[in-house]
């Protein structure tokens, strides 16, 4: 039995980095609870498919390869296409329009490999990914990736930053952001925040702004002392455990090596954060009925927004 009352949820996720696989690569993944098999044809173009072959299950993620523009089964060399279609049985004239692989919408951007997933495959994506303006510009860094699987679920990790009053006891913060604003708007929500930082000079203002787009993709935008964003992705790998990934950039200083410094200083800083808060995300149970103080952040805000992405309903309660 799961600890969270919870399906899992629909949107887009993150299910690899564009670097992971050459073209002709085949890779084996596990998310939503599902084996699936990413692949790559020779154009370039991504395919995520369930990966159990539909002829006698075979997974087609270890030992399958690509060939002109397919993926050929290990087992007895079933051949299927980018939509799913079984395209050959090389040894039968026939072919069995009834074996079809289930293919999720994918699109590479803004550096990340993301897939519509929905429990109803007949649902197209209902929103698109948009472009981050920041990622390949110029005046900013590339990406400093970590990554992290945790015993949670999304929502859990998400509500994290709708809760302000955690900094001071789980990161050891002297000040608490202040939420100025919280909106949603469909799939995304945004919460605007300013926080104080005591530094030798004094104190200084800066704003922390989190931009949710769907159930398990957000932008993080730092400013003040220094302008960083954070990408950050979760994707539900069963009902209790998820991978989340962080993607830093800064907006670059002259000197490269500030740069670089000021990027490592923030993943150092996420990566503290991160080992502080998985014991506490790990073992807390979800109160559908929470008690809070009314100087706590959005929480019960936010579950009503991250509601929506359960297309099976939550539990009477929750
Ligand atoms: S199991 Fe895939 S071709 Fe037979
Ligand atoms: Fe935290």
């Amino acid at each position: 039995m799961s600890r969270f009352p919870f399906p899992h949820p629909y949107g887009w996720f993150q299910v690899a980095y564009p670097d992971e696989l050459e073209p002709g690569g085949v890779k084996a993944l596990r998310f939503w609870s599902t084996d699936l098999v990413l692949w790559r044809d020779e154009a370039g173009e991504y395919h995520l498919q369930d990966a159990f072959c539909p002829h006698l299950g075979a997974h087609l993620g270890v030992g399958g390869h690509v060939q002109d523009g397919a993926i050929t089964c290990p087992f007895h060399g079933w051949r299927f296409d980018g939509s799913g279609s079984c395209l050959e049985i090389p040894y039968s004239e026939k072919i069995n329009r009834k074996a079809r692989l289930r293919t999720y919408p994918v699109v590479n951007r803004n550096g990340f490999i993301l897939a519509w997933r929905h429990p109803d495959e007949t649902v197209a994506p209902m929103w698109e990914v948009d472009e981050i303006a920041e990622h390949g510009d110029d005046g900013w860094s590339s990406y400093y990736t970590s990554e992290y699987v945790i015993r949670t679920i999304p929502q859990e990790m998400m509500e994290n930053s709708a809760d302000p009053a955690h900094f001071l006891f789980v990161h050891g913060t002297e000040t608490v952001a202040e939420v100025e604003e919280y909106n949603t708007d469909g799939p995304c929500s945004v919460m605007l925040s300013k926080q104080s930082y005591v530094t030798p000079r004094g104190t200084t203002w800066g704003r922390i702004d989190v931009y949710n787009f769907g159930p398990g993709y957000s932008k993080v935008w730092f400013s003040g002392i220094v302008d960083a964003i954070n990408i950050a992705t979760t994707t539900p790998i069963d009902d209790e455990s998820c991978v989340v990934r962080f993607n830093f950039m800064v907006r670059k200083f002259e000197d490269e090596r500030m740069t670089s410094t000021v990027a490592e200083a923030f993943v150092k800083e996420i990566n503290k954060q991160i080992v502080e808060d998985k014991p506490i995300w790990e073992n807390k149970t979800f109160l559908p009925v929470p008690a809070l103080a009314d100087t706590d952040g959005p929480i019960l805000k936010f579950r009503k927004w991250y509601a929506q992405f359960y297309a099976e309903g939550v539990p009477a309660g929750a």
